[in-house]
């Protein structure tokens, strides 16, 4: 049973019981920030015990997560995913202890693919049998894959920005997409609408226990991997804020649990066209003010962080870190620089961390001797073109009087048939085929015909 105990208001300190898809709100302040809170002394002891015959995937920590019998449920297997020490990308910048958490190895390779499988599993759990989700591009992805397998119908709504190919693949998992020609916190805003009316279930995003949870695992992986150590800087791109937020809850439960020393600095990354984060981390104030996004990496384009952004500004006043905003341009170069140095095509949208990372080692935000965990999500396609310009390949044109390669087909053969010609042997087994090529062969010029049905007996007639 790993259900939570009770859930806990980080405002007021109050306790009250989990309730599975009901929007986590304090019933004595009305703050929505409720912490889920679990038998820890028992999965310390099975941590100890160095959690044997567990998978290997994120379903390992299954005992602080939010489902009532992990046992009994169809479990979709993401998380799992390799740490790689960066070999040249971080050293050429003068870092030696750069690690990159390897979410593109995620069923749909994107750290999202961890919110899918367990608010799916929730889902299942509370038979639900029909969803919706607002989404940037990748948890519309990671959730329709996922409720494929589970038999549960989704709508998708995205903006019209979002890549085209996102939007298709959603759809090759069965998912209703919905276009929607505005922004992404319009879309939000429609998404609900429907699911108000329809009386469905809808994803909440940050705010939905089970979706926050998810990136626990992210922290409980990251620290196994290092040895039950806690690196110094976690650093990821942010859009809502949900990744750093559930992130965080890992490293903070770990931490109480006493089997890390430390909790990591957080270093919030967004992309300069849309960010609301950091321009109120840079101003001193807890607030973020809501932007209109104005960046090619539509991915991070969350222009009202809401309550999140608070959440997270409380979190860096109390174990430190930063917010860092980049370029578009300055993202795009990161993505070459990273694919060329350690062989990872990331997209755009994380490619921002690499960008942030970059920028905090050139301005001595970190230390030589700090251990750092970058996000890496994702598939690069469909923005190549913006990275690479138009000199990426080098054309080679043949002159014409160079022989075109041979062509094949019927049309390629008469074609090639010249004035000298004038016996045509045709092999075909098909009977109507060889009338059709006869009656083809007969307009252009009466040649002698012979036909032979098969290759033996062609090569027969030929001598
Ligand atoms: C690759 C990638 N990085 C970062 C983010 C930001 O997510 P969030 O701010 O919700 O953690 C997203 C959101 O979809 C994403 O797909
Ligand atoms: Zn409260």
């Amino acid at each position: 049973m790993a259900k939570p105990d009770y859930l806990q208001c980080t405002t007021c300190g109050k306790q009250q019981p989990y309730e599975p898809f009901v929007p986590a709100l304090c019933k004595h302040c009305a703050s929505q920030w409720l912490e889920a809170h679990y038998d820890y002394e028992a999965f310390k002891r099975e941590v100890l015990r160095r959690l044997p015959s567990r998978p290997s995937n994120m379903w390992r920590y299954q005992d602080v997560l939010p489902l009532n019998d992990p046992s009994a449920l169809d479990l979709y297997p993401a998380g799992g995913t390799p740490l790689w020490l960066s070999q040249r990308f971080a050293p050429g910048l003068g870092h030696d202890h750069v690690y990159i958490k390897d979410e593109r190895y995620g069923p749909t390779s994107s750290f999202k693919d961890r919110q899918a499988a367990v608010a799916v599993a929730a889902m299942n759990e509370n038979n639900i049998r029909e969803s919706v989700i607002a989404s940037t591009g990748n948890a519309a992805v990671a959730y329709a894959a996922a409720c494929a397998r589970a038999g549960i119908k989704l709508w998708v709504f995205m903006t019209s920005l979002v890549p085209q190919e996102k939007l298709r693949e959603a759809a090759l998992f069965g998912a209703e997409v919905i276009r929607v020609s505005g922004n992404y916190d319009q879309t939000k805003q429609i998404a609900a609408q429907f699911a108000q009316r329809r009386n469905l279930h809808l994803d909440r995003g940050a705010s939905s226990v089970p979706a926050r949870e998810s990136m626990k695992t992210i922290a409980y992986e990251i620290v196994e991997q290092l040895g039950w150590r806690a690196p110094d800087w976690y650093i990821q791109s942010v859009s809502g804020g949900l990744g750093p937020l559930g992130v965080y809850q890992g490293f903070k439960e770990m931490h109480q649990m006493g089997l890390i020393n430390k909790i990591p600095k957080l270093a919030i990354i967004q992309v300069e066209g849309c960010s609301p984060m950091v321009r109120a981390f840079k101003a001193g104030r807890d607030v973020a003010e809501p932007v209109i996004p104005d960046t090619r990496i539509i991915i991070l384009s969350t222009g009202d962080p809401g309550k999140s952004y608070t959440y997270l500004w409380n979190i860096i006043q109390a174990h430190g870190g930063t917010m860092e905003s980049v370029t578009d341009a300055e993202a795009f170069a990161a993505m070459r620089a990273l694919a060329k140095s350690e062989g990872m095509a990331v997209e755009p949208a994380t490619s921002v961390a690499f960008a942030g990372l970059e920028k905090m080692l050139k301005e001595k935000k970190i230390s030589s001797d700090e251990t750092v965990v970058v996000n890496c999500t994702g598939h690069t396609f469909p923005v190549e073109k913006h990275v690479l310009g138009d000199q990426w390949a080098v054309d080679v044109h043949l002159s014409t009087d160079q022989t075109p390669a041979p062509r094949e087909g019927l049309q390629a053969a008469l074609e090639n048939l010249d004035e000298k010609t004038t016996s045509v042997l045709l092999i075909d087994d098909n009977a109507d085929d060889a009338l059709l090529i006869r009656r083809l062969l007969g307009s252009r010029k009466n040649y002698r015909m012979h036909h032979a049905k098969d290759g033996w007996e062609g090569l027969a007639m030929a001598r």
